[in-house]
C-alpha cells in the first residue's frame, strides 16, 4: 500500500477563518481519518501561511509586530481547529526555522539550474512611508471595472489580478498619500523555461490522480495561453530573506514559500519529535524519498492536496514549477481535491467585510462541532458553488442527522436493549440485507479511496 501523504490549503494567519477555510481542513480531516482506518501510513499536515502584505497592513492596523500578530492570530486558530476536532499529525507554521531554510535551498536550486531571471521593473514608492508599496499596501482605482478600492495584487470586486503599478489615482493603504513611481529590480522564476516539464508532468499525474475537473480544466488554460515569468521576491520587511547579493533588502513573495510550507512543517514536526526525545523520521521520507536512506522511503508517496478552487494554479503550474526545477525528485501533487465555492445565504463569505459564520461563531454557538461537520460535508461544494444557509443547517440538521441516522441508531438500540437484553442474539444473517450493504460498502470505500466525499457521505 502506498504510504498517503495530505495536506490542506494553508489558511491566510492575518484573521479568523470562516467556513469557506475550514471546509479544506474538514475534508482532508475526514480523508486523513479513512485513510487511516483503512491501514494507509498517512501523514496530514497544515499550519499557518504567515508572510506577505496581509500580514504587514494588518499587523500596522492592529498596532502590533508582524511576529505579534502572527502570535496571536496561530492561537486562535490552533484553538478553532482543535474544537473542530481535526486530527492533524501537525499544525504548523510558515514563519519557522524550517521553512527558511528549505525556501531557500529550493530558491538557490533554481538559481543554479538557470531558472532565475533579474528584471529592473517599476514600483509604486511612498514617500512619506519611505517604502515600496508592494500588493496590498496600495489602493487605487480598478483599471478593469473601475472599482475604487481595489488592492493592489487583486480587485475585489471584478477579481481581476493587478500589478500596483496599473491602478488609476493610486494611494498608500498605510498614510493615503499619492506614491511615486521608482525603478528597482526583482528575481523571476522562468516558468516558461519549465514549462515543457510541466507539461508531462501534468498529462500523466492528473491522470493517475484522477484531479477534479476543475483542476484540469484551469491548469491547462494556463499552460495553453503560456506561462510567464513570475515575479518571486517583494520589497518588503516581513518575509523570508533572499539569499543573493544585492537582494538584502528584500523577501521572497508570499506564493514562492507558502507551499513549500507543506515541506517544512512536516520538517518541523520531525524536529520537535526529536527535540524532545521522542521518536521521530526524516522529512524527507515523504517529500525526498529518494534521497532518504530510512526504510520506509521505499514505499511509494501519493500525496492528497484539499485546496478551494482559486488556489488551482498555485498548486498545479506555480509549486510544482519550483519543485521540478530544482533538479531534485520532490514528491508532487497525485489527487487534487479542489472545491468549488460556498457562499454565504444570497452572499459570498467575507473576511474583510466580517459577512458569513467564523470559526469562532461556530465554536459559540452552543451547536456541537459533529453537527457543523456534518452539514458542512452534507452541503460540501465538490463539483458546484453551495450555499450555507441557517434555514437549510436546521432542516437538514433536523431531518437527516436526527430524523434518519440518529434515529435509525436509537430504535435499533432500543429494540435489542428491550427485547434481547442489550445483546444481539446469535442467528442466521439476512443475506439479500447483507448483500445490498456490501455492494453500498464497496461503492462508498471506491467513493472515499478518491476523496469524493460528498458522495461518500449522501451513501453512507
Ligand atoms: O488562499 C489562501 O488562504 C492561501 N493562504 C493559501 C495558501 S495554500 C499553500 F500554498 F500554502
Ligand atoms: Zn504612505
Amino acid at each position: 500500500m502506498n504510504r498517503r501523504l495530505i495536506t490542506s490549503a494553508l489558511p491566510y494567519v492575518n484573521n479568523i477563518p470562516h467556513l469557506g477555510n475550514l471546509i479544506q481542513m474538514l475534508s482532508a480531516d475526514v480523508f486523513a481519518r479513512f485513510c487511516r482506518s483503512r491501514g494507509y501510513q498517512t501523514m496530514y499536515v497544515c499550519g499557518t501561511d504567515e508572510y506577505g502584505t496581509a500580514t504587514e497592513t494588518k499587523a500596522l492596523e492592529e498596532k502590533k509586530t508582524p511576529r505579534e500578530l502572527c502570535d496571536y492570530y496561530f492561537k486562535q486558530h490552533d484553538e478553532i481547529y482543535k474544537w473542530f476536532d481535526i486530527a492533524f499529525d501537525k499544525f504548523g507554521r510558515t514563519s519557522n526555522e524550517q521553512c527558511t531554510q528549505i525556501t531557500q535551498e529550493i530558491f538557490l536550486d533554481l538559481d543554479k539550474n538557470g531558472f532565475i531571471k533579474e528584471h529592473p521593473n517599476k514600483q509604486l514608492f511612498c514617500n512619506h512611508c519611505n517604502m515600496f508599496l508592494a500588493d496590498r499596501f496600495v489602493r487605487g482605482i480598478c483599471p478593469k471595472c473601475g472599482y475604487e478600492d481595489a488592492r493592489g495584487d487583486q480587485c475585489e470586486k471584478c477579481g481581476s489580478l493587478l500589478d500596483p503599478v496599473e491602478l488609476k489615482e493610486p494611494r498608500c493603504s498605510t498614510c493615503s498619500n499619492t506614491p511615486e513611481v521608482r525603478e528597482t529590480k526583482h528575481l523571476y522564476i522562468d516558468l516558461p523555461a519549465i514549462s515543457p516539464n510541466l507539461d508531462k508532468w501534468m498529462i500523466k499525474a492528473s491522470k493517475d490522480g484522477r484531479w477534479s475537473e476543475n483542476a484540469i480544466k484551469i491548469t491547462k488554460a494556463w499552460i495553453r495561453d503560456g506561462l510567464n515569468e513570475r515575479a518571486i521576491t517583494r520589497d518588503l520587511k516581513w518575509g523570508i530573506p533572499v539569499p543573493k547579493p544585492g537582494y538584502e533588502d528584500k523577501v521572497f513573495y508570499v506564493w514562492f514559500d507558502a507551499p513549500i510550507g507543506y515541506i517544512s512543517i512536516t520538517k518541523q514536526l520531525a524536529d520537535e519529535l526529536k527535540a524532545s526525545g521522542k521518536p521521530s523520521f526524516d522529512y524527507k521520507t515523504w517529500w525526498l524519498p529518494e534521497e532518504s536512506s530510512a526504510p520506509s522511503a521505499k514505499e511509494p508517496v501519493d500525496l492528497f492536496q484539499f485546496i478551494g478552487k482559486d488556489n488551482i494554479p498555485f498548486h498545479t503550474v506555480v509549486f510544482p514549477c519550483s519543485l521540478i526545477g530544482s533538479g531534485h525528485n520532490w514528491t508532487k501533487l497525485y489527487h487534487m481535491s479542489s472545491t468549488e465555492y460556498l457562499n454565504y445565504e444570497d452572499g459570498k463569505f467575507s473576511k474583510s467585510k466580517g459577512v458569513g459564520v467564523f470559526g469562532s461563531d461556530a465554536k459559540d454557538s452552543g451547536i456541537k462541532a459533529d453537527a457543523w461537520r456534518f452539514y458542512i460535508f452534507y452541503n460540501r461544494p465538490e463539483k458546484q458553488d453551495c450555499q450555507f444557509t441557517w434555514k437549510e443547517f436546521r432542516e437538514k440538521y433536523n431531518s437527516e442527522l436526527i430524523g434518519n441516522l440518529g434515529n435509525l441508531v436509537n430504535r435499533t438500540l432500543l429494540f435489542v436493549t428491550k427485547y434481547y437484553e442489550g445483546k444481539i442474539p446469535d442467528a442466521p444473517a439476512d443475506e439479500e440485507m447483507w448483500g445490498k450493504v456490501r455492494d453500498l460498502e464497496a461503492k462508498i470505500t471506491e467513493n472515499l479511496e478518491w476523496a469524493n466525499l460528498k458522495d461518500a457521505f449522501h451513501q453512507i
